[in-house]
């Protein structure tokens, strides 16, 4: 790795967005380390040695979370920017809530970020700079219909973020909060509904790229998705509910 290459770290990157995300980087010029469980497919994606590694990572597994930053900070090339993209999707509403689904969707998605925060964040304010950003969801602005398991997981994160930010400012770290729409990927194709102003996962890979390039806090796509749900996360629920009749497939 070139002296001032710097390095990002993208969990979840074997399918979908992580996949695209990572793509993008390395066709930046920067280093990109790749994580997912799926080794395999980590190492179809990182077939340019001299721009890729390969860390096999499971984020519901602490002891592995640990092991994987503290092998970072021995080697000393702690990233300069982690985007949390892990995530699991059961698609309903009381059809698919369990708890065994809403656990599972909790660990990954919520858990994993935590456990990703708690042993970066230190050694990011020992270095003095460094960025994390975390992949939640539009559907983290308020309940919406089909997503009893997902929902709560992104609204967790959106709501993690906002609590985090003073505590990464007051150290001089950025965190940012990444709020898709939808894009075509492995988890939307379960989808049956209709999916409005879907994207590509190159196109939301190159609105997150320039999102954070620019550090913004809050990097949200599709603009015209994402001002929608601005809004209506601002209804009362006597205006708010009639309009999730609406969108509901029952
Ligand atoms: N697609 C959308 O419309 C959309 C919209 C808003 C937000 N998002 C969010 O964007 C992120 C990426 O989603 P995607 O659409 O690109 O879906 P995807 O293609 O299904 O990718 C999900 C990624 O998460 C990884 N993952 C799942 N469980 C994991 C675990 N235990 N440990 C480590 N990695 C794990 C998967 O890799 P392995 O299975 O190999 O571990 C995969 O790389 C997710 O957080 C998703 O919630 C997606």
């Amino acid at each position: 790795m070139a002296e001032h290459q710097k390095l990002v770290w993208i969990i979840g990157a074997s399918s979908g967005i992580g996949a695209s995300l990572a793509q993008l980087y390395a066709r930046s010029g920067w280093r990109v380390a790749v994580s997912a469980r799926n080794e395999q497919k980590l190492k179809e994606l990182a077939q340019d040695a001299t721009q890729f590694d390969v860390v096999p990572l499971d984020v519901t597994d602490s002891g592995q979370v640990a092991a994987v930053i503290q092998q970072f900070h021995d080697g000393g090339k702690l990233p300069d920017l982690t985007v949390y993209c892990s995530g699991l999707y059961y698609p309903g509403g009381i059809d698919v809530l369990t708890e065994e689904h809403s656990v599972a969707s909790m660990d990954t998605n919520y858990f994993g970020a935590v456990r990703v925060i708690e042993k970066l964040f230190p050694l990011l304010k020992e270095r003095g700079n460094g960025h994390i950003a975390i992949i939640s969801s539009l559907s983290g602005y308020c309940g919406l219909p089909e997503a009893a398991c997902y929902g709560p997981t992104k609204a967790a994160l959106i709501n993690l973020c906002e609590s985090l930010k003073p505590d990464f400012d007051r150290v001089g770290l950025e965190l940012s909060l990444v709020n898709p729409g939808f894009v075509k990927t492995p988890m939307t194709d379960k989808n049956t509904f209709a999916m409005p102003f879907l994207l590509t996962p190159e196109q939301a890979a190159k609105d997150i790229y320039e999102g954070l390039q620019r550090n913004s806090f809050e990097v949200y796509f599709p603009f015209r998705l994402g001002a929608i749900m601005k809004v209506l996360r601002m209804l009362p629920y006597a205006l708010y509910f009639p309009v999730m009749r609406r969108m509901s497939k029952r």
